[in-house]
C-alpha cells in the first residue's frame, strides 16, 4: 500500500519534471530559431504568481552562488525596465532580445525599428488581451478589447474625445487647479505666502486628476476640502460630489475609487465572498472599495438609463456615462437593426470604469513627477516660469485664459518640453504587452536583418527602456553626474535639440508608415508639434503607445498636464522640502552657500526616491515613498531663485 502510494508520487513528479524539462526544451528551440539573443530562466516571468510572490523568491536566488544567476535574474524582476534596463540592454548588447522559461517564450524590445512595426500594424500585432484580466473585472472595455469587437467598443467611446470637450477640460482643469492651490495655502499660508510642508502630493494630485476626469467625463462634481457643492446641482448628483458617505455608502465616491485602485490587486486575485471575511486591513479596504464603487456605479447607470428614456436633452461635457447608455438604450438604438452590435450593462459599466482609471492615475502620476522634477531642478522652472508670465502674463486670471489662442503656444513651449521630458522619464505605462497574431508566423527586422517570430508569441514593448535608448536619442555626456551619456536626467532643454541624430531612420519610418493602417479610429488626429522642436523617431518615444491602439485620452491629458503647470507657476514655485536637514529659523540664518548645500541633500535624496517608483498599475511611489515640498509665492522663495542653483 505504502509502496503504490510512493510510486503514484514519484510518477507524478516525474511527469511534471517532464512536462517541465519538455517545455524548456521546446522554448529554447523555438528562441534559437529566431536568431535573436535569448536567456534562459527557469519560470516564466510573465506567470502571475511569479509576479505577485517574486519578492519572496528573488533574495532565496541570490544566497545561491553568483554564476547561477547572475545573467538573467533581473528580467524576472517587473519594473526592471525602469529601474535598471539600459544596462541590461547593454550587457546582452542587443535591443531586442528573447527569453525562454518553460512556461513561455517572450520577446522584450527596446528598438524604435521594432516598437514601431508593432504598434503600426495592429492585426499583425495584436494587444496582448490575456493580460489585461485587471482592468476588466467590472466588464469588457475599450482597452481590453481587440479585434471587431475592440472596433464596436472604440467607436462608442471615442465620440466624445473631441476639441470641444478638450477646450471643456482646458477651463476644469485650470478650475480644480486653483482649489487644490487654495486647500494647500490655506488661510495661513495665503498670508505669508508659503504652504507648510507638504509630505506627499501623492493623495493630491490623483485628487486633482479624478475632480476633472469625475467632471468633464461623467458631470460629477467633486470636492476639494472645504469647499461646497453649488446650490443648484442636480440632486442626483450631489451625492457623488459629498465628502461624507451618503446614505445607503460607507464611503464617499472619491474614497471608494482611491481605494479600489490601491487594492485592485487584491480585488481581483481574492474572491469577493473571501475578501468579505479575511480578517486583514488590505482585504476590508478592498471589499468596501469594490462594493462601494460598484454600488455607484450601478446607481449612475441606473438613473442615466432612466434620463436617456425620458428623452431629457443632452449632457454638457463628455458625459462618457451617457453616450455609453445611449449606445444601447436610446430611441434611436431601439430602432437600429438588432444587427447593430450594442454594448451590454457589463461593458457599459467596464468603459465607465476604464475611463476613470486610464484618465485619473496616468495624469495625476504625471504632474506628481513633473512637479517634483521642477524642484529638482530650479534652473529648469526658472524657464518654465519665463515662458509662462511670456505667453499669460505674470498677472492675468487664469480663468480667463483663452484655450483656442492658448493651447498651441502653450504646449510649444518649456511647458509643452517639460510635460514631454516627465513623459519619458517616469512614463505611467512603462511597457506594451503585444503578441504575434495567432494566425501566422512574422518577421521583424532588426539592425537590417530579418528574423521570424513564431505565431503567438508574447512581445514585451520596453517603453520607458525606449525612451532612454543612446541608439535612438540624441545624448551628450551628463554635466552632472559625470555618466556617459544625459538620458537618466530630467532635461527639457533637449526637446529643443535638433532631431538631425535619428533623421535617417525617420524618414525610412515615415516612407513605411505611409503603407500603413491609416483607419479612422477616432480620437484627436493632429498633433501637438511645433516644428521647431525635437521630434523623436518613430518608435522610440510613446508614452501614449503608438498606432491605432494608442491612447484616446492623449490630447486631453496634454491639455490637462499644460493647464496646471501653468496656473501653478505663473504665482507659485515648487520648493523640496528641508525640514530633515533645517528646521525654517535655521534656513532663515543662512547664507547662500549654507542654503544651497542643504538644498542639494533634499535634491539627492529626492531623485533618489523617484528612482524606487514602481507599477501596480501604473509607475508610481508606491510602497509609502514620499518627496515632501512647499509651494511658495514668487518672490518668496528660499532656495529655486537662487541663480546658482540648477
Ligand atoms: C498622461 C496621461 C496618460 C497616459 C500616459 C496614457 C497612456 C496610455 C497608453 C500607453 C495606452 C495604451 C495602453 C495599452 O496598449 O494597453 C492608453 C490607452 C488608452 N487611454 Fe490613455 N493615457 C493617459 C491619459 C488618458 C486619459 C486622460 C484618458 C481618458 C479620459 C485616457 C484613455 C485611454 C483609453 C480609452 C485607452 C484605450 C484606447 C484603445 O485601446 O483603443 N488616457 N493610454
Ligand atoms: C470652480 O467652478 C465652480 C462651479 O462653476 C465654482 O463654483 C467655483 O468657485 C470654481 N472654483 C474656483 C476655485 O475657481
Ligand atoms: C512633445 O513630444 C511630441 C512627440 O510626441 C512632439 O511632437 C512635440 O513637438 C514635443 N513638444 C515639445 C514642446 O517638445
Amino acid at each position: 500500500m505504502a509502496f503504490t502510494v510512493l510510486a503514484a508520487i514519484v510518477a507524478a513528479a516525474a511527469a511534471a519534471l517532464h512536462r517541465y524539462v519538455s517545455g524548456l526544451r521546446r522554448n529554447i528551440a523555438a528562441a534559437r530559431k529566431t536568431g535573436l539573443v535569448y536567456l534562459v530562466v527557469p519560470v516564466s516571468p510573465i506567470n502571475l504568481a511569479w509576479q505577485l510572490t517574486f519578492w519572496i523568491w528573488v533574495p532565496i536566488i541570490k544566497l545561491l552562488p553568483n554564476s547561477l544567476w547572475e545573467r538573467w535574474l533581473f528580467v524576472m524582476i517587473p519594473e526592471w525596465g525602469y529601474a535598471t534596463g539600459q544596462t541590461h540592454f547593454d550587457k546582452l548588447g542587443t535591443d531586442t532580445f528573447m527569453v525562454a522559461s518553460p512556461g513561455s517564450l517572450v520577446l522584450y524590445s527596446q528598438s524604435a525599428e521594432v516598437i514601431h512595426r508593432m504598434t503600426q500594424n495592429r492585426e499583425l500585432f495584436p494587444k496582448d488581451v490575456a493580460k489585461y484580466g485587471i482592468l476588466e473585472m467590472f466588464g469588457r472595455n475599450v482597452l481590453t478589447t481587440e479585434g471587431a469587437l475592440w472596433r464596436i467598443h472604440r467607436k462608442v467611446t471615442s465620440a466624445s474625445f473631441n476639441e470641444k470637450n478638450a477646450a471643456h477640460t482646458f477651463a476644469e482643469a485650470i478650475n480644480q487647479t486653483r482649489g487644490m492651490l487654495n486647500m494647500w495655502f490655506g488661510p495661513e499660508g495665503a498670508k505669508t505666502g508659503m504652504t507648510k510642508t507638504i509630505k506627499s502630493l501623492e493623495h493630491d494630485t490623483m485628487t486633482w486628476a479624478l475632480n476633472i476626469i469625475g467632471y468633464v467625463g461623467f458631470g460629477l462634481r467633486l470636492l476639494w476640502p472645504g469647499q461646497t457643492l453649488p446650490r443648484d446641482i442636480d440632486p442626483r448628483l450631489a451625492k457623488y460630489g459629498s465628502l461624507d458617505p451618503p446614505p445607503g455608502h460607507t464611503l464617499t465616491f472619491a474614497d471608494s475609487v482611491a481605494v479600489m485602485l490601491e487594492r485592485i490587486v487584491a480585488i481581483m486575485v481574492f474572491p469577493e465572498a473571501l475578501l468579505r471575511i479575511l480578517p486583514f486591513k488590505f482585504a476590508r479596504e478592498a471589499y468596501k472599495g469594490k462594493i462601494n464603487y460598484v454600488q455607484y456605479m450601478s446607481e449612475f447607470l441606473h438613473d442615466k438609463i432612466e434620463e436617456t428614456q425620458s428623452g431629457a436633452p443632452p449632457r454638457e461635457g463628455m458625459d462618457i456615462m451617457g453616450q455609453l447608455v445611449q449606445s444601447k438604450y436610446s430611441e434611436k438604438a431601439a430602432l437600429a437593426s438588432s444587427a447593430t452590435a450594442k454594448l451590454d450593462d457589463s461593458s457599459i459599466i467596464g468603459n465607465a470604469f476604464i475611463m476613470i482609471v486610464a484618465g485619473h492615475e496616468t495624469t495625476a502620476n504625471t504632474l506628481h513627477f513633473a512637479l517634483l522634477e521642477l524642484a529638482n531642478n530650479p534652473a529648469t522652472q526658472r524657464r518654465l516660469q519665463r515662458d509662462i508670465d511670456a505667453l499669460f502674463g505674470a498677472d492675468t486670471d487664469p480663468s480667463t485664459w483663452d484655450y483656442e489662442k492658448s493651447v498651441s503656444p502653450m504646449l510649444a513651449s518649456h511647458i509643452g518640453a517639460c510635460i514631454n521630458e516627465t513623459l519619458r522619464l517616469v512614463p505611467p505605462v512603462t511597457g506594451i504587452p503585444k503578441v504575434v497574431s495567432h494566425d501566422a508566423d512574422q518577421t521583424i527586422t532588426v539592425d537590417g536583418k530579418t528574423h521570424v517570430l513564431p505565431a503567438g508569441l508574447a512581445c514585451h514593448l520596453m517603453v520607458v527602456c525606449a525612451h532612454r535608448n543612446p541608439r535612438w536619442w540624441p545624448a551628450r555626456p551628463s554635466e552632472r553626474t559625470g555618466k556617459k551619456t544625459d538620458l537618466d536626467e530630467f532635461l527639457p532643454e533637449r526637446w529643443y535639440r535638433s532631431s538631425a541624430a535619428g533623421s535617417s531612420s525617420s524618414k525610412e519610418a515615415e516612407r513605411e508608415e505611409e503603407q500603413l493602417d491609416k483607419g479612422d479610429y477616432g480620437g484627436f488626429q493632429g498633433s501637438d508639434v511645433s516644428a521647431s522642436f525635437y521630434r523623436p523617431v518613430r518608435g522610440s518615444y510613446l508614452p501614449f503607445s503608438d498606432g491605432p491602439r494608442s491612447c484616446l485620452g492623449r490630447r486631453i491629458a496634454m491639455v490637462e498636464m499644460g493647464a496646471v503647470l501653468a496656473v501653478i507657476f505663473q504665482r507659485y514655485s515648487i520648493e523640496l522640502a528641508v525640514d530633515e536637514w533645517a528646521g525654517d529659523a535655521e534656513v532663515e540664518g543662512m547664507n547662500s552657500e549654507e542654503r544651497r548645500e542643504v538644498y542639494r541633500r533634499a535634491q539627492e535624496k529626492s531623485r533618489e526616491t523617484i528612482r524606487q517608483a514602481d507599477s501596480v498599475l501604473t509607475l508610481k511611489l508606491h510602497g509609502g515613498r514620499y518627496v515632501p515640498v512647499r509651494f511658495v509665492k514668487r518672490g518668496k522663495e528660499r532656495f529655486v531663485s537662487d541663480p546658482m542653483l540648477s
